[in-house]
Formats: C-alpha cells, structure tokens, sequence
C-alpha cells in the first residue's frame, strides 16, 4: 500500500538528550490507516503530528477498545537507525488486536508504518549512551456509537518518541512492593494483551505504592493471589540459588520480548531457567534463607532494571545489598551490546533501517 506523506510545515526544536525523559516529548509526525469492516485497511498516511479528531462517543474513548506496543529504534555507532525484533511486537499486537476484537494489521502494513515513519524521522533517534527512539503503535476502535459491540471503524496509528531511562533511577536497582489488594489480570481476561484497560486498572495500585516509597508493583493472580505474575511494565526474574526463576506464560501475563530475548541469552550462557508457578512466598523464603541472589524486571521500556528490594504488607527483604546482580548486569551489558550494534546479533534480532 502507498503511503502517502504531508510533512510538517514547521519542524520542532529537538529536546536536549542528555536530559530526556520517557515518553513526553513526540516528534514531527505520525502514521495513520483507517480500516473499514468490508473494505479493509486504506488511506495509509504520515502527517503532521498533531491532536486526533476522533468523536466524544468513540469506543475506545468508552469501551477502551484499544491495543498498544512498545519497541525502539537504535542508532549505532556508525550513525545508521536499527530497530530490534520489529516483528515480535508486530506479531504480538495483532494477537492483542484479536482478543479486543479489533482488525489485525497486515504485517507488511504494519512494519511499513513504523518503519517509514522512523526513516522520516531519522534526525530525532538521539545516540546519547542509552537513549533511543521509542516507537508506540496503537490500534483504535472509533466508531461513534454507545452500543456495546465492536468497531467497524478503526485506525492503526504509529506515534514516536526520544527517550532516556523509563524510571528515573536509570540503573539502580529499584523497590517494587507484591500488591495483595488489586489485580490486573484473570485468566481468561485480557491480561496478555498488551490494552489500555490493563494499565487503567493498574494505575491504582501503582499510586499507593508510590506514595509508600516503591517505583512499581509486583502483581499477584488474580485466582489464589499467590502466585507472582508480572510488574507494572516489566516481566520478572530471579536467581535462586543458581537458577533462574521466572513465572510461566499462563495466559494473563504478557509475553515480554524482553523475557523471550533474556531467556534466550541465559540459555546461551548455560543457566537453568524454570518457567513456572512461583509463589511470593517462596521468593520471601528464599531471600530469608539466603539463596536469592539477584531478582531484575524486563520491559522494552525499562531494559533490564535490578530490583534491590521487594515488600509486601509489613514484610521486606533486600535482594544483593541493594547492588545490580553480576546477571543482571551481563543480560542488561549483551541486550544493550545487540540492540545498539556493539555486540554480535547471532539470533538474527536486529532489522536495519
Ligand atoms: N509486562 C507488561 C505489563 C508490560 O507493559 C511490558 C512492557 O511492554 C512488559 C511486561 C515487557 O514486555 P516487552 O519486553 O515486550 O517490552
Ligand atoms: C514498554 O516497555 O514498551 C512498555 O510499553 C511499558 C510501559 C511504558 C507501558
């Protein structure tokens, strides 16, 4: 499909990217399709960055009929834009956009209006050490209509962002408290979607633990509030007493490109990695008994983040004196390596602009 491109009339001033935050401040343009039920995707266009004109009774403004993902663009020492695992992410929104009942995007369609608008973009991917492009695709249901029932209008929409470290503590291992009031997610939900209406209902959680002194939170099932799943936005691992111990794929935790990619990398490396039930007590043991030795989230977004300590009610524990583990370090040190061409791609993870 052509898509066609109205450019900015006036282009903005580049913020500052040895200051840059995540995700606050957007570039010069966007990429819109709109799908119509019974025609199909058309009208695939970069234009000026700029307020939707989307109606107050839009579903997704009602109904959060909506899905999103999360990747970056790199740039590599030798000035050239790379992205990692595009088609993960292209792959994951279209099973996202299924459970929500919204169009999947043809994945040549889809890779083209992240990667059009990237090379369009090409100035704004900053090369300032651990900064990157953030790319966020997003489908909506626009359709302006109260009743409860899927969009027959939707659009695929594609905005980009330069960004630093996603928690302001950059490296340092952060403090993440097991949340034993809310949930995020059932089986049989939608918690391994990647929609809106997870995040809304996290925001809660996320709020008191914040005000108690904790970056995020690590979510429980939703079934016996037991067994550990998944942190606000990240997936979760720990070295127990030599192996790695990350929860299962279980239907209402999201599977990370992150987790796969790390899972990958300790496989390489000779470790034990168990995809399993986890109960927050038996983390709570383990750390009591001395055999956790490292526990680190990972998120597109966050990278590899170390977490130093983990609370929950009036119990705590300090994960490695509060130190970014030595695997930690090596997962965030390889990651980094590929995503910004330093390092060997041997799984074949990298797409170059
Ligand atoms: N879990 C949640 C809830 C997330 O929002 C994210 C971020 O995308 C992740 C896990 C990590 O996924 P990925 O590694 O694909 O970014
Ligand atoms: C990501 O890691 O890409 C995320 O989307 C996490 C968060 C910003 C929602």
């Amino acid at each position: 499909m052509e898509i066609k491109i109205t450019r900015a009339a006036t282009l903005k001033e580049k913020p500052d990217s040895s200051t840059l935050v995540f995700g606050q401040s957007f570039t010069d343009h966007m990429f819109i399709v709109d799908y119509y039920a019974g025609k199909g995707w058309q009208d695939a266009r970069i234009v000026p960055y700029a307020p939707l004109q989307i109606d107050p009774a839009a579903k997704v403004l009602h109904y959060a009929q909506e899905i999103f993902e999360g990747l970056k663009a790199y740039r590599t020492a030798d000035g050239s834009v790379q992205l990692f695992r595009p088609m993960d992410n292209i792959r994951r929104m279209n099973a996202s956009a299924e459970r929500l009942s919204l169009p999947q995007v043809p994945e040549d369609l889809a890779l083209a209006g992240i990667t059009e608008l990237v090379k369009l973009e090409q100035d704004w991917v900053p090369s300032e050490e651990g900064t990157s492009l953030y790319i966020r695709p997003f489908i909506i249901g626009v359709d302006p209509a109260l009743g409860v029932h899927s969009s027959h209008h939707c659009q695929y929409i594609v905005i980009v962002c330069p960004v630093g470290a996603y928690y302001p503590e950059g490296l340092a291992p952060v403090k993440i408290y097991v949340e034993d009031e809310d949930v995020r997610a059932v089986k049989g939900g939608t918690g391994m979607a990647k929609t809106g209406g997870n995040y809304a209902a996290s925001l809660r959680a996320g709020d008191r633990a914040e005000a108690k002194g904790y970056t995020q939170v690590l979510w429980l099932d939703g079934v016996h509030r037991k067994y550990i799943e998944e942190v606000g936005a990240m997936n979760v691992m720990f070295k127990v007493d030599g192996k790695i111990l990350t929860p299962d794929l279980n239907g209402s935790v999201l599977d990370g490109i992150t987790r796969r990619s790390c899972i990958q990398l300790l496989k390489d490396w000779g470790y034990e990695v168990e995809e399993r039930r986890i109960s927050a007590e038996e983390l709570f043991e383990a750390a009591k008994k001395g055999t956790m030795e490292e526990a680190w989230g990972t998120g597109t977004a966050a990278v590899v983040s170390p977490i130093g300590e983990l609370a929950e009610g009036d119990e705590k524990v300090i994960i490695n004196n509060n130190q970014i583990g030595e695997i930690t370090q090596k997962l965030y040190d390889e990651l980094t390596g590929i995503q910004w061409g330093r390092t060997a791609d041997p799984h074949g993870w990298i797409m170059k602009l």
